[in-house]
Parts: C-alpha cells; structure tokens; sequence
C-alpha cells in the first residue's frame, strides 16, 4: 500500500514534467519510476525514462518509448540509444557534460535542422558514429566532431552541404546520405582522407560530385538524374572496387572512351541507363551490369581487344537482359575472352 501512495505522489510532485506526455504515458512514466526505485542502488544517475543495465554500464538505453526530449546523459555514458521516439529538437549543451560519448544514435526521430542546437555535437570529441537518419533534417548539422567515422544522414531532406561541412573529418570512414534532396556536393568531400564508403542512392545529383577523395572504395549512386561521366573520374580514383549508377539517365554520349578502362574496378552497375553499346571495360572488372539499357550489338572488344591463351577479361557476372539483343548475336569466339562467364543473361 505504501508503495502505492509513493508512486502517487511522485507521480503529483511530477506534473509539470508529465503534461509534456500524451494521456496514457503517465502509466509507463510511474513504472519507469518504479524501475528506477529498484534499479538506484545501481545507478543513481540513470534518468527515469531510459534503461542503464548494471551488466553494459557505459549504455544508456532510452529507445521505443515516445520521448520529446533527449534525457541527461551522465557524463560515464558511452552509447547512448535514442531512436524510435519523437524527438523534433535538441539544444545545445544537452551533451556537453557527456564528453565520453562515443556512439548517438538517434535515427527515426523528427529531428529538424532550426530546432537543433549549433553547438550541439561540438564538445563530443570522442565520438565515433552519430546515426542521424530517418529525420526531417535539411541541413548537415553543424560543427560535427572530427572524430567521427561513421555518419549517417540518410532519409532525411538535405537539399545541399556547403563545402566545409566535414572539414577535418580524417578518421570518417563511411557517409550514409541516401534519400535526400541532393542536388549539388561541390567540394563537400574534399579532404576526407580516410572515406572508403560513400552512399549518394536516391538523390537529384546530375553530375558525379566533384573532388572525391582519393581512397574511396564504393560508390553508390543509384536512382540519380546523371546524365554524363566525366573523362578522368576514374583514374583519380585509385582504390575505387564497386561503382552503382544504375537508374540514371546515361547515355553513349555521356560516356567518354576510355572511362571504364581502370584495372581497380571490380564491379560496375550500369543497368536501367540509356546506353546503345557496350562500353569498353578493363580485363580485370568482375562483375558488370547492363541490363535495361537499348544495346543492340554484343561488341567483344569491349572486354577483349585481343584474345589469347594468356590474356583474357576476368568477368564473372554479366548481365545484358531487357536489352535488344537474342542469344544469336553473341559471337562464338566470345567463349574464350569470357571464359568466367557462366552464363550471359540476354
Ligand atoms: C554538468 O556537470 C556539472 C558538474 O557536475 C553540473 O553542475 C551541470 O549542471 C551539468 N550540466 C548539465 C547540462 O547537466
Ligand atoms: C583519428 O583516429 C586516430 C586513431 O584512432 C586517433 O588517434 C585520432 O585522434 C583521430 N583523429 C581525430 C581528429 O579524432
Ligand atoms: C586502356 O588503358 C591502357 C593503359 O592503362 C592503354 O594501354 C589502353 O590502350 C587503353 N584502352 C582503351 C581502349 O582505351
Ligand atoms: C593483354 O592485352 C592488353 C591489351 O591488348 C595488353 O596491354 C597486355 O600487355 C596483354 N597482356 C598479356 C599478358 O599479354
């Protein structure tokens, strides 16, 4: 019984804080307070709304439960879990007393760009990862940590970044921007050093972004309005393995010669394009896609400007179905320069 009348009455003493929440989350408030009771022998500074489990005691785990707010984070807090509820702003100084900060995630929130503090991630320089996607941000917030490494915007509604943004960031290893508005990254990479893995699916981009970095690995540039290559794109690109600009608006036109002519190359998706031929591709490419384009001609010196015992393409994969093309116009002689091709789709 007593128990009763103390969670009522934590429960009065609370009100201002509670009419922030709908009807119903006064209960799993109580209950949280509850929790809390039994839990602070544990962790006293735990916050009422989330989960700080004595076994993981650098986690705070406040996900699935309706928040508007982020909750303080204790300054031991390491990684802090905060996706699925809905939180639309963050001032800042939030987390500036949790400088140990190493992952936040924060994805499926309604986080808007005006509503978030610009200083807010400044002091974090620890963090490695800052899981941002699924949100309503139109910008890159500002001022991030050079620390981070792996950074996630997807699904939001960012239109540009203005060079600058990720300025110093050396260690970033992966940038997740998928389904956003993007139409123009100017400069916007330069300088990242580390960058291995760049996502761009599902924007507005009408040309490859200038000034990519060095090291990049792949490059994911489905579903965007491209309509050409530039000629030496590639070949400033020296560690670049997989390269997706399927569903774009490329044309023979838009391709220059020699553009695909890279040994690093491993895989190259070109499929749902405009394309009429066969661009010439390195010996060494593995995997190549190409189907619903408009070729007509299966051309083998594309991938085999001479053919013998030694020297011959590598392809395994080659895909050239929903093309204009019939079994009949792959020459025999194509069976000894794709002599890892299984089978060819047409
Ligand atoms: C940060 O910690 C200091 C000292 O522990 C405290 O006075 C201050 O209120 C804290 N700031 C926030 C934003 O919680
Ligand atoms: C990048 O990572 C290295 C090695 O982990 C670390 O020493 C360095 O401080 C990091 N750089 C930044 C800007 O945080
Ligand atoms: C491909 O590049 C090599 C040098 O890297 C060059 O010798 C060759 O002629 C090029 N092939 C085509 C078709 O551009
Ligand atoms: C294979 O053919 C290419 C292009 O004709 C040539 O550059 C290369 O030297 C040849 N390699 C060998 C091992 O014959």
């Amino acid at each position: 019984m007593w128990i009763i009348a103390f969670l009522l009455i934590m429960g009065l003493g609370d009100l201002g804080f509670g009419q922030r929440y709908s009807q119903f989350q006064w209960l799993s408030h109580l209950r949280g307070r509850h929790r809390y009771v039994s839990w602070r022998a544990e962790d006293a500074e735990c916050p009422l709304e989330c989960d700080c489990p004595s076994a993981y005691p650098t986690a705070m785990y406040c996900h699935d439960r309706n928040l508007q707010h982020v909750p303080y984070v204790p300054s031991h807090i390491k990684y802090v879990y905060l996706q699925h509820n809905q939180i639309s702003s963050i001032q800042d100084g939030v987390f500036d007393n949790a400088t140990n900060l190493v992952w936040v995630v924060l994805f499926n929130n309604q986080l808007e760009s005006d509503k978030i503090g610009k200083n807010l991630f400044s002091k974090l320089r620890n963090l490695e990862r800052l899981l941002l996607e699924h949100n309503q941000l139109t910008r890159v917030p500002p001022n991030l940590p050079q620390s981070i490494r792996d950074l996630r915007l997807a699904h939001n509604r960012i239109s540009k970044i203005p060079s600058g943004s990720f300025e110093g960031m050396t260690n970033l290893t992966s940038l997740q921007l998928q389904a956003n508005v993007l139409e123009d990254v100017r400069g916007a990479f330069k300088g990242l050093k580390s960058l291995t893995v760049l996502d761009m699916r599902k924007n507005k981009l009408k040309k490859i972004p200038n000034s990519l970095p060095e090291g990049l690995q792949q490059l994911y540039l489905e579903f965007n309005e491209i309509e050409s290559l530039p000629a030496r794109f590639l070949t400033v690109l020296p560690k670049l393995q997989f390269v997706r600009l399927a569903h774009n608006k490329l044309s023979d036109r838009g391709l220059p010669a020699d553009v695909f002519n890279t040994s690093t190359l491993v895989e190259l998706d070109l499929s749902f394009n405009k394309l009429d031929k066969i661009p010439f591709v390195h010996r060494n490419l593995e995997n190549l896609y190409l189907q619903a384009n408009r070729i007509k001609e299966f051309s083998l010196s594309s991938f085999c400007s001479t053919v013998d015992m030694t020297n011959f393409s590598k392809m395994r994969m080659l895909r050239l179905d929903g093309n204009q093309l019939s079994a009949k116009d792959i020459p025999s002689e194509a069976a000894y320069c794709l002599r890892h091709v299984a089978s060819v789709d047409v």
